[in-house]
Protein backbone atom coordinates (compact mmCIF):
# COMPACT_ATOMS: atom_id res chain seq x y z
CA UNK A 1 0.00 0.00 0.00
CA UNK A 2 1.36 3.53 -1.17
CA UNK A 3 0.23 6.00 0.82
CA UNK A 4 1.08 10.12 0.68
CA UNK A 5 1.18 12.30 4.44
CA UNK A 6 0.82 15.68 3.85
CA UNK A 7 1.40 18.19 6.00
CA UNK A 8 1.64 22.16 5.60
CA UNK A 9 1.22 24.34 8.45
CA UNK A 10 2.61 24.68 12.31
CA UNK A 11 -0.11 22.79 13.51
CA UNK A 12 0.11 19.90 11.43
CA UNK A 13 3.40 18.62 11.98
CA UNK A 14 2.70 17.36 15.63
CA UNK A 15 0.02 15.76 14.08
CA UNK A 16 1.74 13.40 11.49
CA UNK A 17 4.83 12.87 13.58
CA UNK A 18 3.39 10.22 15.16
CA UNK A 19 1.39 8.99 12.12
CA UNK A 20 4.83 9.34 10.11
CA UNK A 21 6.74 6.86 12.81
CA UNK A 22 3.75 4.40 13.21
CA UNK A 23 3.53 4.13 9.11
CA UNK A 24 7.41 3.26 8.72
CA UNK A 25 6.99 0.48 11.32
CA UNK A 26 5.10 -1.79 8.76
CA UNK A 27 6.95 -3.28 5.53
CA UNK A 28 3.56 -3.29 3.74
CA UNK A 29 3.36 0.78 3.83
CA UNK A 30 5.52 2.41 1.32
CA UNK A 31 4.58 6.17 2.77
CA UNK A 32 5.73 9.46 1.60
CA UNK A 33 5.82 12.83 2.85
CA UNK A 34 4.52 15.75 1.27
CA UNK A 35 5.31 19.16 2.75
CA UNK A 36 3.47 22.02 0.98
CA UNK A 37 5.52 24.77 2.03
CA UNK A 38 2.34 26.95 3.65
CA UNK A 39 4.79 27.49 6.76
CA UNK A 40 8.48 27.84 5.31
CA UNK A 41 10.08 29.85 8.03
CA UNK A 42 12.98 28.44 10.58
CA UNK A 43 10.81 28.91 13.32
CA UNK A 44 7.35 28.00 11.64
CA UNK A 45 8.77 24.61 10.35
CA UNK A 46 12.65 23.09 10.11
CA UNK A 47 12.56 23.35 13.85
CA UNK A 48 9.65 21.67 13.99
CA UNK A 49 10.73 18.81 11.89
CA UNK A 50 13.85 18.46 14.20
CA UNK A 51 12.35 18.66 17.46
CA UNK A 52 10.00 16.22 16.57
CA UNK A 53 12.29 14.38 14.93
CA UNK A 54 10.56 13.87 11.41
CA UNK A 55 12.38 12.77 8.87
CA UNK A 56 12.74 15.01 6.09
CA UNK A 57 10.25 15.76 3.43
CA UNK A 58 9.85 13.39 0.60
CA UNK A 59 8.09 16.56 -1.42
CA UNK A 60 8.25 20.28 -0.74
CA UNK A 61 5.67 22.32 -3.42
CA UNK A 62 6.79 25.10 -1.84
CA UNK A 63 3.63 26.44 -1.79
CA UNK A 64 4.13 29.79 0.67
CA UNK A 65 1.71 32.72 1.61
CA UNK A 66 -0.70 35.01 -0.21
CA UNK A 67 -4.29 35.07 0.09
CA UNK A 68 -6.25 31.94 0.79
CA UNK A 69 -7.61 31.15 -2.92
CA UNK A 70 -3.55 32.26 -3.91
CA UNK A 71 -2.14 29.64 -1.61
CA UNK A 72 -5.04 26.96 -1.78
CA UNK A 73 -4.08 27.02 -5.45
CA UNK A 74 -0.70 26.96 -5.43
CA UNK A 75 -0.86 23.94 -3.32
CA UNK A 76 -3.53 22.21 -5.98
CA UNK A 77 -1.39 23.22 -8.88
CA UNK A 78 1.73 21.83 -7.49
CA UNK A 79 -0.16 18.29 -5.62
CA UNK A 80 -1.90 17.33 -8.92
CA UNK A 81 1.46 16.30 -10.74
CA UNK A 82 2.56 14.63 -7.97
CA UNK A 83 -0.55 12.52 -7.36
CA UNK A 84 -0.46 11.53 -11.21
CA UNK A 85 3.29 10.71 -10.91
CA UNK A 86 3.41 8.60 -7.43
CA UNK A 87 -0.54 6.74 -7.71
CA UNK A 88 -0.78 6.36 -4.19
CA UNK A 89 -3.34 4.18 -3.01
CA UNK A 90 -4.30 6.84 -0.15
CA UNK A 91 -3.74 10.69 0.45
CA UNK A 92 -3.78 11.18 4.15
CA UNK A 93 -4.38 14.67 4.88
CA UNK A 94 -4.69 15.82 8.63
CA UNK A 95 -6.36 18.93 10.19
CA UNK A 96 -8.06 21.85 8.92
CA UNK A 97 -5.04 24.14 7.49
CA UNK A 98 -5.62 25.37 3.83
CA UNK A 99 -2.82 22.70 2.73
CA UNK A 100 -5.29 20.07 3.92
CA UNK A 101 -8.33 21.03 2.11
CA UNK A 102 -6.18 21.68 -1.10
CA UNK A 103 -4.90 18.57 -0.88
CA UNK A 104 -7.96 16.51 -0.15
CA UNK A 105 -9.97 18.22 -3.24
CA UNK A 106 -7.00 17.51 -5.34
CA UNK A 107 -6.76 13.59 -4.88
CA UNK A 108 -10.38 12.70 -4.45
CA UNK A 109 -10.91 14.35 -7.87
CA UNK A 110 -8.15 12.33 -9.57
CA UNK A 111 -10.17 9.55 -7.83
CA UNK A 112 -7.00 8.54 -5.28
CA UNK A 113 -8.98 7.84 -1.49
CA UNK A 114 -8.53 10.65 1.03
CA UNK A 115 -8.17 9.86 4.64
CA UNK A 116 -8.78 12.92 7.31
CA UNK A 117 -7.66 12.72 10.75
CA UNK A 118 -9.08 15.09 13.25
CA UNK A 119 -12.40 14.89 11.16
CA UNK A 120 -15.54 16.20 12.72
CA UNK A 121 -14.46 19.49 14.42
CA UNK A 122 -17.06 22.22 14.33
CA UNK A 123 -17.09 25.37 15.50
CA UNK A 124 -20.46 26.31 13.16
CA UNK A 125 -18.67 29.44 12.52
CA UNK A 126 -18.07 30.22 8.65
CA UNK A 127 -16.19 33.61 9.14
CA UNK A 128 -13.42 30.85 10.05
CA UNK A 129 -11.23 30.18 6.47
CA UNK A 130 -11.05 26.55 8.87
CA UNK A 131 -14.28 25.65 9.19
CA UNK A 132 -14.85 26.06 5.09
CA UNK A 133 -11.60 23.60 5.02
CA UNK A 134 -13.47 21.51 7.96
CA UNK A 135 -16.61 21.11 6.04
CA UNK A 136 -15.13 20.65 2.43
CA UNK A 137 -12.32 18.13 3.57
CA UNK A 138 -14.86 15.70 5.66
CA UNK A 139 -17.41 15.61 3.13
CA UNK A 140 -15.46 14.02 0.51
CA UNK A 141 -12.88 12.23 2.72
CA UNK A 142 -13.19 7.79 2.64
CA UNK A 143 -12.21 7.47 6.09
CA UNK A 144 -12.70 10.20 8.49
CA UNK A 145 -10.90 9.39 12.12
CA UNK A 146 -12.31 11.62 14.91
CA UNK A 147 -10.66 12.90 18.03
CA UNK A 148 -14.02 12.64 19.89
CA UNK A 149 -17.06 11.08 20.08
CA UNK A 150 -18.64 14.41 20.10
CA UNK A 151 -16.75 14.91 16.94
CA UNK A 152 -18.14 11.36 15.56
CA UNK A 153 -21.74 12.79 15.86
CA UNK A 154 -21.16 16.29 14.00
CA UNK A 155 -20.18 13.63 11.41
CA UNK A 156 -23.34 11.50 11.39
CA UNK A 157 -25.86 14.18 11.47
CA UNK A 158 -24.08 15.87 8.40
CA UNK A 159 -24.98 12.11 6.76
CA UNK A 160 -21.59 10.64 6.83
CA UNK A 161 -21.52 6.40 6.15
CA UNK A 162 -20.85 4.63 10.10
CA UNK A 163 -18.48 2.83 8.50
CA UNK A 164 -16.14 5.39 7.52
CA UNK A 165 -16.23 7.49 10.81
CA UNK A 166 -13.26 5.90 13.29
CA UNK A 167 -12.80 7.64 16.70
CA UNK A 168 -9.37 7.19 17.17
CA UNK A 169 -8.03 9.35 19.77
CA UNK A 170 -5.58 12.38 19.24
CA UNK A 171 -2.37 11.99 17.33
CA UNK A 172 -1.35 15.79 18.80
CA UNK A 173 -1.64 13.97 22.38
CA UNK A 174 0.58 11.54 21.07
CA UNK A 175 2.79 13.71 20.47
CA UNK A 176 2.35 15.28 23.12
CA UNK A 177 2.84 12.46 25.94
CA UNK A 178 6.06 11.35 24.05
CA UNK A 179 8.07 14.87 24.70
CA UNK A 180 6.62 15.99 27.49
CA UNK A 181 9.11 14.59 29.99
CA UNK A 182 11.94 16.03 27.73
CA UNK A 183 9.94 19.34 27.77
CA UNK A 184 9.39 19.91 31.40
CA UNK A 185 13.24 19.14 32.10
CA UNK A 186 13.87 22.06 29.90
CA UNK A 187 15.36 25.19 31.99
CA UNK A 188 12.66 27.93 32.17
CA UNK A 189 13.75 31.27 30.32
CA UNK A 190 15.98 33.44 32.96
CA UNK A 191 13.62 35.45 35.47
CA UNK A 192 10.08 32.84 35.36
CA UNK A 193 9.53 30.61 38.42
CA UNK A 194 7.45 27.63 37.95
CA UNK A 195 3.95 28.29 38.58
CA UNK A 196 4.80 31.86 38.57
CA UNK A 197 3.83 33.07 35.07
CA UNK A 198 1.08 33.41 31.99
CA UNK A 199 1.70 32.27 28.50
CA UNK A 200 0.21 34.06 25.34
CA UNK A 201 -0.61 33.04 21.76
CA UNK A 202 -2.04 35.22 19.54
CA UNK A 203 -2.24 34.56 15.46
CA UNK A 204 -6.36 34.41 14.46
CA UNK A 205 -7.08 37.31 11.85
CA UNK A 206 -9.89 38.05 14.13
CA UNK A 207 -8.03 39.18 17.06
CA UNK A 208 -4.92 40.87 15.25
CA UNK A 209 -5.63 42.32 12.21
CA UNK A 210 -7.67 45.29 13.77
CA UNK A 211 -5.28 47.71 15.91
CA UNK A 212 -8.59 48.46 18.74
CA UNK A 213 -8.97 44.39 18.93
CA UNK A 214 -5.38 43.56 19.48
CA UNK A 215 -4.69 46.26 21.36
CA UNK A 216 -8.12 45.73 23.68
CA UNK A 217 -7.06 42.29 24.66
CA UNK A 218 -3.34 43.11 25.18
CA UNK A 219 -5.05 45.60 27.78
CA UNK A 220 -7.15 43.29 28.97
CA UNK A 221 -3.97 40.93 29.34
CA UNK A 222 -2.09 43.62 31.63
CA UNK A 223 -4.65 41.79 34.65
CA UNK A 224 -2.35 39.20 34.33
CA UNK A 225 1.05 41.05 33.96
CA UNK A 226 0.20 43.41 36.92
CA UNK A 227 1.04 40.10 39.25
CA UNK A 228 3.38 37.62 37.03
CA UNK A 229 4.60 37.38 33.77
CA UNK A 230 3.43 36.78 30.73
CA UNK A 231 5.61 35.13 27.80
CA UNK A 232 4.26 36.13 24.69
CA UNK A 233 5.54 34.19 21.54
CA UNK A 234 4.10 35.80 19.06
CA UNK A 235 3.03 34.68 15.00
CA UNK A 236 4.75 36.18 12.42
CA UNK A 237 1.48 37.90 11.35
CA UNK A 238 0.68 39.43 15.11
CA UNK A 239 4.60 40.37 15.30
CA UNK A 240 3.82 42.64 11.96
CA UNK A 241 0.87 44.18 14.02
CA UNK A 242 2.53 44.78 17.43
CA UNK A 243 4.66 47.52 15.98
CA UNK A 244 2.16 49.81 16.11
CA UNK A 245 0.80 49.30 20.05
CA UNK A 246 2.01 49.96 23.84
CA UNK A 247 2.87 46.61 25.50
CA UNK A 248 3.03 46.42 29.08
CA UNK A 249 6.54 46.15 30.44
CA UNK A 250 5.68 42.51 32.04
CA UNK A 251 4.16 41.19 28.93
CA UNK A 252 7.25 39.34 26.96
CA UNK A 253 7.21 39.15 23.30
CA UNK A 254 9.44 36.81 21.45
CA UNK A 255 9.87 35.20 18.32
CA UNK A 256 7.91 31.99 17.85
CA UNK A 257 8.88 29.30 20.06
CA UNK A 258 9.62 25.82 18.46
CA UNK A 259 7.42 22.41 19.61
CA UNK A 260 9.48 21.08 22.47
CA UNK A 261 10.53 24.37 24.28
CA UNK A 262 6.62 25.58 24.06
CA UNK A 263 5.80 22.84 25.41
CA UNK A 264 7.65 22.90 28.22
CA UNK A 265 6.63 26.48 29.07
CA UNK A 266 3.16 25.78 28.60
CA UNK A 267 3.20 22.67 31.19
CA UNK A 268 5.42 24.82 33.98
CA UNK A 269 3.02 27.60 33.48
CA UNK A 270 -0.23 28.63 35.55
CA UNK A 271 -2.49 29.56 33.02
CA UNK A 272 -2.47 30.25 29.25
CA UNK A 273 -4.31 32.53 27.21
CA UNK A 274 -4.27 31.87 23.46
CA UNK A 275 -6.92 31.90 20.07
CA UNK A 276 -5.35 28.67 19.18
CA UNK A 277 -6.62 25.08 18.73
CA UNK A 278 -4.24 22.43 19.43
CA UNK A 279 -2.65 24.60 22.55
CA UNK A 280 -6.88 24.51 24.20
CA UNK A 281 -6.20 20.50 23.56
CA UNK A 282 -2.69 20.69 25.14
CA UNK A 283 -3.69 22.50 28.10
CA UNK A 284 -6.41 20.25 28.98
CA UNK A 285 -4.06 17.00 29.19
CA UNK A 286 -1.52 19.00 31.16
CA UNK A 287 -4.82 20.25 33.60
CA UNK A 288 -3.37 23.76 32.85
CA UNK A 289 -6.31 26.58 32.78
CA UNK A 290 -6.81 27.74 29.72
CA UNK A 291 -8.37 31.39 28.41
CA UNK A 292 -9.47 30.66 24.99
CA UNK A 293 -9.75 34.22 23.42
CA UNK A 294 -12.40 33.10 20.53
CA UNK A 295 -16.28 33.25 21.07
CA UNK A 296 -16.49 29.43 19.91
CA UNK A 297 -14.63 26.58 19.81
CA UNK A 298 -14.16 23.38 17.30
CA UNK A 299 -12.99 21.49 20.61
CA UNK A 300 -15.87 21.65 22.89
CA UNK A 301 -14.65 18.56 24.64
CA UNK A 302 -11.54 20.79 25.79
CA UNK A 303 -14.63 23.13 27.77
CA UNK A 304 -16.87 20.11 28.71
CA UNK A 305 -14.02 17.89 30.23
CA UNK A 306 -11.22 19.71 30.58
CA UNK A 307 -9.36 22.86 31.34
CA UNK A 308 -10.45 25.44 28.74
CA UNK A 309 -13.08 28.36 29.13
CA UNK A 310 -14.07 30.63 26.07
CA UNK A 311 -14.32 34.50 27.31
CA UNK A 312 -14.32 35.74 23.08
CA UNK A 313 -11.64 38.98 22.51
CA UNK A 314 -13.97 41.09 25.25
CA UNK A 315 -11.37 42.79 27.36
CA UNK A 316 -14.11 42.58 30.36
CA UNK A 317 -14.63 38.47 29.95
CA UNK A 318 -10.78 38.15 29.85
CA UNK A 319 -10.41 40.18 32.80
CA UNK A 320 -12.72 38.22 34.90
CA UNK A 321 -11.54 34.82 33.68
CA UNK A 322 -7.83 35.70 34.46
CA UNK A 323 -8.56 37.04 38.02
CA UNK A 324 -10.69 33.69 38.55
CA UNK A 325 -7.76 31.96 37.60
CA UNK A 326 -5.16 33.85 39.92
CA UNK A 327 -7.97 33.30 42.80
CA UNK A 328 -7.35 29.47 42.23
CA UNK A 329 -10.72 29.46 41.04
CA UNK A 330 -10.52 27.21 38.21
CA UNK A 331 -11.66 23.40 37.88
CA UNK A 332 -9.21 20.85 37.40
CA UNK A 333 -10.62 18.67 34.89
CA UNK A 334 -9.78 15.47 33.37
CA UNK A 335 -8.39 13.97 29.97
CA UNK A 336 -10.70 13.14 27.14
CA UNK A 337 -11.26 9.08 26.35
CA UNK A 338 -8.59 7.65 24.26
CA UNK A 339 -6.48 10.60 24.45
CA UNK A 340 -3.84 8.21 25.95
CA UNK A 341 -0.63 8.54 22.96
CA UNK A 342 -2.20 5.62 20.79
CA UNK A 343 -3.78 7.59 18.40
CA UNK A 344 -1.38 6.90 15.45
CA UNK A 345 -1.52 3.14 15.89
CA UNK A 346 -5.04 2.60 15.79
CA UNK A 347 -5.32 5.07 12.73
CA UNK A 348 -2.57 2.69 10.92
CA UNK A 349 -4.60 -0.24 12.23
CA UNK A 350 -7.64 0.74 10.53
CA UNK A 351 -5.82 2.42 7.24
CA UNK A 352 -3.69 -0.86 6.60
CA UNK A 353 -6.90 -2.98 6.90
CA UNK A 354 -9.51 -0.52 4.70
CA UNK A 355 -10.06 -2.66 1.38
CA UNK A 356 -10.40 -0.75 -1.93
CA UNK A 357 -13.79 -1.40 -2.83
CA UNK A 358 -15.18 -0.79 0.69
CA UNK A 359 -14.72 3.22 0.45
C1 LIG B 1 -2.38 28.99 9.39
C2 LIG B 1 -3.70 28.24 9.45
C3 LIG B 1 -4.27 28.29 10.86
C4 LIG B 1 -3.26 27.82 11.88
C5 LIG B 1 -2.00 28.67 11.71
C6 LIG B 1 -0.94 28.27 12.73
C7 LIG B 1 -5.08 28.34 7.39
C8 LIG B 1 -6.32 28.88 6.83
N1 LIG B 1 -4.70 28.86 8.58
O1 LIG B 1 -2.66 30.35 9.64
O2 LIG B 1 -5.41 27.45 10.93
O3 LIG B 1 -3.78 27.95 13.17
O4 LIG B 1 -1.51 28.48 10.38
O5 LIG B 1 0.22 28.99 12.59
O6 LIG B 1 -4.47 27.49 6.80
N2 LIG B 1 4.21 33.68 7.55
C9 LIG B 1 5.55 33.78 7.73
N3 LIG B 1 6.28 32.63 7.75
C10 LIG B 1 5.73 31.41 7.58
C11 LIG B 1 4.35 31.32 7.38
C12 LIG B 1 3.60 32.45 7.37
O7 LIG B 1 6.09 34.85 7.89
O8 LIG B 1 6.46 30.40 7.61
C13 LIG B 1 3.39 34.90 7.55
C14 LIG B 1 3.10 35.38 6.16
O9 LIG B 1 3.19 36.75 6.17
C15 LIG B 1 1.68 34.96 5.91
C16 LIG B 1 1.07 34.98 7.31
O10 LIG B 1 2.15 34.63 8.19
O11 LIG B 1 1.02 35.77 5.02
C17 LIG B 1 -0.06 34.03 7.49
O12 LIG B 1 0.32 32.71 7.10
P1 LIG B 1 -0.78 31.67 6.54
O13 LIG B 1 -0.17 30.35 6.29
O14 LIG B 1 -1.53 32.31 5.43
O15 LIG B 1 -1.81 31.55 7.71
P2 LIG B 1 -1.61 31.49 9.28
O16 LIG B 1 -2.12 32.75 9.86
O17 LIG B 1 -0.22 31.07 9.66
Amino acid sequence: MKLLLVAGARPNFMKIAPLMAALRQHADAEVLLVHTGQHYDQKMSDDFFRDLEIPAPDINLGAGSGSHAEQTARVMMAFEPVCLKEAPDWVVVVGDVNSTMACAVTAKKLGIRVAHVEAGLRSRDMTMPEEINRLCTDAIADLLFTTDEMASENLRREGVAEEKIHFVGNTMIDTLLRHIERAQRLPLPVGLDRKGYAVLTLHRPANVDREEVLSGILGAVETVADQIPVVFPAHPRTARNLAAIRVHPNIRITGPLSYVPFVGLVANSRMVLTDSGGIQEETTVLGIPCITLRSNTERPITCEVGTNILTGNDPERIRGAARAVLADRMRRGRVPEKWDGHAAARIVEVLLDAHPVSC
